[in-house]
């Protein structure tokens, strides 16, 4: 094929003449990115999906990615870059900043840029109008809420000032990372690498089991002088195995001869880009020979094929058990009892931004740039890899975009480090989509039976589940999935007797990980379904029934742990009491007059421990003030999106008594913030949240015990940027006492003084029956879901939703809010559309995700019942949010047709077999 020859394009950029000499077929999203340097356009798939690339030629909104350069001569083009002007953002952009419309914002430029393009030729658009404008771009943090309010806003020609004051806790502060986001200055991983930097390139299976062979890897090095080097498991000199636990490091870096699932790492080519994406696997002399795969539950508890791991001779990684009283005999004497079997499908996170990030070599330790959920792991494990001390590994995190638990296993990581290691050149890696859907893990499938009795008033009587869960090739977090799932099975509700079994299954599929609720919304399904079926039997109110029965202060849980305090369950689900009671009457009136499209109003409920899972869970932070008065949280808890950042300066600056203004912040870095944990569980707002609390009081104090000044003293602090000293003034009755900062001999990072909080719950193991207390907190919460069934096609619609969310104390209701819709968005997902098939939706095409369009009406109700432990009363939000999505909108297809779906998600196949079957008739 003949070289295509470079041509002149001409067009206008934000307003600027440029003239680029290129070739024509070029994405414009690459030139933008690399030849222009505006990485402000995002890549989330390269394939039209998306919308992460969204931007205006001649006013319409475009995708970068489809749209080649020789396209573009004369054209006017405008990128989020363009946007602000002078460094103040437009009043679309302050609009997104004021309803948090950005989260992780990898999504947001492409959302600015189609709602721009709306806004220029419709400046009073309607809301359909702005839902059909920014349907065409994902997102997956936000569940569009605030993002179609913030455009809605816009239609303003100006905005109220926003209150600079409110900054304390409970106040709606603009993110601290806000800015950034929305003019796409914010850097992710994908966005920034050296310029002499190799590229790193994944030769992966194609088949869920086989063995291969590498037969002529020095022709294709010498053919492709580009070409630098072809990495193999045998250059790896430490521990060629990477995994959650430090006892199970089962999932090899790059495969030894044999590959256990579709999408597993074999070969990394490493050398100039060119070069290593022009050689193909035939060059390389790859031979595969396929093996028969174990798939599903049954396959890998059948022994009929050689076990996924020689060692695991069962299949059985781990076994999750729980034991409370005598279950057997509460059934017996119980007055009715429920039961019944489901199926879920595996869910990818589908965060905007695939997996990216470099290495280099400085002296003799290596600096990993990188999204992650978890920096301090991946330092560990990228230095046990490589047999290195973990202190020669510097991990910088990049903002990332999007995680949910599947940044929290380590992809790119080690493969740069050993490149980067081994040839002493950066070295730099970008998962295509594909890659990252094949690679990565996924949310457990399940197989899952369970049984529930009641006495003849409704209260719970016994509780049985049993769960095996699709762990996949590897071990990932199916461990922590087995043991958490029994804690949580039977639901936020006194239950006198509980058994619980769960089993962790290797098979050749996907690992399956952490995401979003560990295992715990895929059983919520199975035990609100149960309860709802108990409330029928007994001709009690559904709602009534869980009220009844929900957990309260001096209850003991299925671990026998006792309940002291902050425990809103109650108030959670009382709150929703009139709008179920209306919803309901509504539905049967639409109902009674309609055939062919039914109503149904359902409800799930939540609860969650927030925390590791009876592990000791600490998390330190740092805040110093060096001698220019420059103020700096250190924080090591890493924001996902989620808000990290800006609750923890929330937090400290109510601690230490200085505006959350005159802050600035480090991220994740490891050379320069404390251990803080991982970002999971629901634990950075309550486990760093009083960290953050006690490092903010401890540099108080010190500052108070250094001007010998009272307790109640007010602080002020005089910055100076430039040269000479900033200064505290310390103000009580006495007067003022003047700290001049210079006069301080510096610490760390230039820092004159260092405020550090360390907080770790109070957890115990648990016994052999799980009995013990597993987490200090619990976050509570109920959704209730109307849904539309269209009973001739088996689509089902969510018309709105209510959520009502007991969370301790809010921080900040904007990003609360936030992380509910969000998580409902998620719900939303896996109840309807989500199931992740390989070979089938390995792209974001295939593999459906809510957009703008699926989603609900949400009202949010949020209930503050606080817990002495967390800071100012706080407790998670993050996976409480999903958890009762799910089984709402299914017990609102239940309500709606009488049919209850057992394998997710209820696609309209799905919900019209069911409803053929049950033989209802409609007429
Ligand atoms: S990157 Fe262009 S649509 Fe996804
Ligand atoms: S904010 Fe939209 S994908 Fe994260």
């Amino acid at each position: 094929m003949s070289k295509i020859q470079k041509t002149t394009v001409s067009f206008t950029l934000n307003d600027l003449p440029q003239t680029l000499s290129v070739n024509p077929l070029c994405r414009f999203s690459d030139v933008l990115r690399k030849d222009l340097g505006l990485t402000g356009t995002k890549v989330g798939c390269d394939a039209g999906d998306c919308g992460a690339c969204t931007i205006l030629i001649d006013g319409e909104q475009r995708y970068a990615c489809l749209t080649a350069i020789g396209q573009l001569e004369g054209q006017k083009i405008r990128t989020v870059e363009g946007l602000a002007k002078n460094g103040d953002l437009n009043l679309l952009q302050q609009a997104f900043l004021d309803e948090g419309a950005a989260q992780c914002g990898i999504c947001t430029p492409g959302m600015l840029m189609a709602a721009k393009s709306l806004l220029d030729r419709t400046p009073k658009p309607t809301e359909k109008q702005v839902l059909e404008a920014l349907s065409g771009v994902l997102c997956r943090c936000t569940g569009y809420t605030k993002i179609v309010e913030a455009v809605l806003k816009a239609r303003q020609t100006s905005l109220e000032p926003v209150d600079e004051a409110g900054t304390a806790v409970g106040s709606r502060m603009a993110k601290v990372d806000g800015k950034q986001k929305l003019t796409g200055e914010e850097i992710y991983s994908a966005d920034h690498a050296p310029e002499d930097s190799l590229w790193l390139r994944t030769i992966r299976s194609p088949y869920p089991r086989a063995k291969f062979t590498l037969n002529q890897p020095e022709n294709v090095l010498r053919n492709n002088p580009g070409l630098v080097k072809i990495f193999t498991s045998e250059d790896i000199t430490g521990n060629n195995g990477f995994g959650i636990y430090p006892h199970i490091k089962d999932q090899p870096v790059l495969a030894e001869g044999h590959v256990r699932f579709r999408g597993e790492a074999v070969i990394a080519l490493v050398g100039e880009r060119e070069s290593v994406e022009s050689v193909s696997e035939e060059d390389l002399g790859l031979t595969w020979e396929p093996l028969e795969a174990i798939r599903g539950w049954d396959m890998a508890l059948s022994g009929k094929l050689k076990p996924v791991q020689s060692e695991i001779v069962d299949n059985i990684l781990a076994e999750g058990f729980l034991k409370k009283n005598d279950v057997d005999k509460a059934f017996a004497e119980s007055f009715v009892v429920a039961e019944g079997d489901w199926t879920t499908s595996a869910v990818e996170h589908g965060y905007i931004e695939p997996e990216a990030g470099f290495a280099r070599k400085v002296g003799q330790r290596l600096e990993i740039f990188v999204c992650t959920q978890s920096p301090y792991m991946d330092q560990t494990e990228v230095a046990q890899f490589l047999g290195l001390k973990p202190e020669q590994i510097r991990i910088i995190p990049s903002a990332v975009g999007g995680g949910f638990g599947g940044k929290l296993d380590i992809s790119v990581q080690p493969l740069v480090a050993l490149a980067a290691w081994i040839l002493d050149r950066p070295v730099r890696c970008i998962y295509t989509r594909p890659e990252s859907m094949v690679s990565t893990t996924k949310r457990h499938p399940v197989q899952m039976s369970a049984k529930a009795g009641c006495s003849k008033d409704g209260k719970l009587t016994a509780y049985e589940y049993h769960g095996d869960f699709n762990t996949g090739a590897y071990a990932s977090w199916g461990p922590t999935v087995a043991d958490r799932v029994p804690i949580h099975c039977s639901g936020p509700y006194f239950v006198p007797n509980v058994l619980a079994k769960t089993r962790a299954l290797l098979t050749n599929e996907s690992p399956s990980g952490a995401f979003r609720g560990f295992g715990t919304p895929q059983a919520a399904i199975a035990n609100d379904a149960l309860l709802d079926e108990l409330a029928e039997k007994i001709g009690m109110d559904a709602l009534e029934f869980r009220i009844k029965n929900a957990l309260r202060k001096g209850d003991r849980t299925p671990t026998n742990q006792l309940l002291e305090k902050s425990v809103g369950q109650v108030e959670c689900l009382e709150s929703l009491k009139s709008r179920w009671r209306k919803w309901r009457k509504e539905a049967e009136i639409f109902n009674q007059n309609n055939t062919n499209i039914k109503r149904g109003v359902g409800c799930g409920s939540a609860w969650y421990g927030c925390g590791n899972t009876s592990l000791s869970n600490p998390s330190t932070i740092r805040v110093g003030i060096n001698g220019k008065g420059k103020l700096t949280l250190y924080n090591g808890a890493m924001d996902i999106g989620q808000g990290a950042n800006t609750i923890m300066v929330q937090i400290c600056s109510d601690a230490l008594g200085l505006p959350a203004s005159q802050f600035e912040y480090v991220m994740g870095d490891t050379d320069l913030t404390a251990d803080a944990g991982k970002t999971s569980a629901s634990r950075q707002a309550f486990v760093s949240g009083k960290a953050t609390q006690l490092a903010g009081e401890n540099l108080r104090l010190q500052i108070i015990q250094l001007s010998e000044a009272s307790e109640n003293a007010n602080l002020r602090l005089e910055q100076n940027k430039n040269v000479g000293s900033g200064k505290l003034i310390v103000e009580d009755e006495a007067g003022e006492h003047v700290i001049v900062l210079a006069d301080i001999l510096p610490q760390s990072n230039g820092d004159v003084l260092i405020g550090e909080g360390m907080f770790d719950p109070p957890t115990t193991t648990l016994d052999e029956n799980g009995q013990g207390s597993p987490y200090a907190t619990y976050g509570f919460g109920a959704h209730i879901a109307e849904v539309e069934v269209d009973i001739l096609l088996g689509t089902t619609k969510v018309l709105r939703m209510a959520a009502a969310h007991d969370l301790g104390k809010t921080i900040n209701p904007t990003q609360v809010e936030g992380q509910i819709q969000g998580g409902i968005a998620q719900g939303l997902g896996m109840a309807l559309m989500e199931e992740y098939i390989q070979c089938v939706s390995e792209n974001l095409h295939d593999y459906l995700m809510p957009t703008v369009g699926d989603m609900p009406e949400i009202e949010i109700i949020l209930i503050e019942d606080p817990e002495p432990l967390g800071p100012y009363g706080a407790k998670g939000i993050g996976e409480h949010a999903l958890i009762p999505t799910a089984p709402a909108i299914l017990a609102g297809i239940k309500h709606a047709t009488g049919v209850s779906i057992r394998h997710l998600p209820a696609t309209p196949d799905r919900v019209y077999t069911a409803i053929k079957e049950s033989g209802n008739n409609y007429e």
